[in-house]
């Protein structure tokens, strides 16, 4: 058996028990039916319309079983496909399905390679999957075969820098346990971490916690046999031998440049002069934190997020209530973010809180209008609130489906 499907089927990823489905929904990005919208089909979609969905390598199911649970709650006539090599993650994710009554899904196992057998997709998610194919571009282009017209793809791919340290120590224990059954593989790995020199890039990067949290967690991290990252140039460059563009890395902000420089006139001049992908690829090196990379990404030239000049979309905000929001902004003009090791200042002028408060299933005409605004004196005043919020992934628009 493929060493990789082997570690699927010993350690399915991420460690889940399906009893916590009574308790609690995962929720992330990509595949939140709002984010989907907002990225891919400029906010309008109209989701009482049948939705096709393909989620590829669904592991134990989290994006899955959100994508589901929330295209129910909106009563959408979706159809999901889940597809998965490993049959022991497989019965993890049906179990998570059953327990909340999700009849959506049709499991198969497969190699996603095959994906454009089963049809075309709306929308495919794929996360922590493409960097673990023994040919990571046929994996892209297959995808991209399997996607409907006007559909897209939300992707996570590791990234190198922040998981500085993992590279080398999986080399090494490599060498050192790699013949070894799975479960003395993780025994004696623990055991080298006990000891890991302190200078360690490892044992320096903060940011990794993976391989403390589960036995599955350890041998995701440390001891995969097939795991290349992905810098924001690599994955550009992926996504175009495949005919795919990205339409947004999350959160955008954090691919500013500037964000990481200082406020100088002669180095923003530089920044300002290198092409945009570049530039990301820039704010990457600089930041140093990115573990991973999530995209949006469509056929080239399709790409369709959705924009504040249009007066009927409604915008939406993600884990914040517009209420506590407002209250924050007109007290303090702004808040911090705290994310991967770096703090983040987003400032919003006071004097938009009553405009953040008004969010909640109004169009932004509605919110204009109440707000004794004409358009562009509105169009001015949201700005900075767009800026800030769509830049952190906060707020997004949809005028039909809700959180
Ligand atoms: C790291 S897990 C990610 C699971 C899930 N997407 C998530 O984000 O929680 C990777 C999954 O991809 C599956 N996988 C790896 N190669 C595959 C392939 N060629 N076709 C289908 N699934 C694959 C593995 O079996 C495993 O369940």
């Amino acid at each position: 058996m493929d060493p990789v499907q082997r570690q699927y089927e010993t350690y399915p990823y991420p460690d889940r028990d399906p009893a916590d489905e009574a308790k609690r929904l995962i929720e992330g990005s990509p595949s939140y039916p709002v984010e989907i919208d907002h990225f891919l089909f400029g906010g309008k979609r109209d989701w009482s319309k049948p939705f096709r969905a393909l989620v590829a390598g669904g592991g134990t199911g989290d994006g899955l079983i959100m994508l589901a649970q929330k295209l129910a709650d909106i009563g959408c006539p979706a159809e999901i496909v889940y597809m998965d090599l490993s049959t022991a993650s497989r019965a993890v994710a049906e179990a998570r399905a059953k327990t909340r009554g999700l009849t959506s899904i049709t499991f198969v196992t497969d190699d996603l390679l095959a994906a454009p057998e089963h049809g075309l997709f709306d929308y495919i998610d794929c996360c922590g999957v493409l960097h673990h194919l023994p040919g990571p571009d046929s994996g892209f282009r297959a995808l991209t075969e399997a996607l409907a017209p006007g559909g897209g793809i939300g992707l996570m791919v590791y990234a190198p820098y922040g998981r500085t340290g993992v590279y080398p120590l999986q080399s090494a224990l490599t060498r050192l346990v790699g013949e070894d059954a799975p479960a003395e593989q993780v025994r004696l790995a623990r055991r080298v971490l006990d000891d890991l020199p302190d200078a360690n890039w490892f044992s320096q990067n903060r940011l990794l916690g993976d391989h403390r949290n589960s036995e599955a967690g350890l041998y995701d991290l440390l001891l995969h046999s097939r795991d290349r990252p992905y810098t924001v140039t690599n994955l550009v460059e992926a996504l175009a031998q495949a005919g795919l563009a990205p339409v947004s890395f999350l959160e955008p902000a954090r691919y500013d440049p500037l964000r990481y420089l200082p406020r100088d006139d002669a180095i923003r001049e530089r920044v300002q002069a290198i092409a945009p992908f570049d530039r990301m690829a820039l704010a990457e090196e600089l930041a140093g934190n990115m573990k991973t990379h999530v995209v949006y990404a469509a056929r080239a030239g399709e790409a369709a997020e959705a924009k504040p000049s249009r007066a009927a979309a409604v915008p939406r905000l993600k884990g914040v209530s517009p209420a506590a929001l407002a209250r924050q902004v007109a007290a303090k003009g702004g808040f911090t973010l705290d994310s991967d090791g770096l703090t983040f200042r987003l400032d919003l002028p006071q004097t938009s809180a009553p405009l953040i408060g008004a969010i909640g299933g109004r169009s932004l005409q509605q919110i204009a209008g109440e707000a004794g605004l004409d358009w562009l004196g509105f169009s001015a005043a949201w700005a900075p609130v767009h800026e800030a919020l769509t830049g952190f992934n906060l707020l997004h628009y949809s005028e039909r489906a809700r959180r």
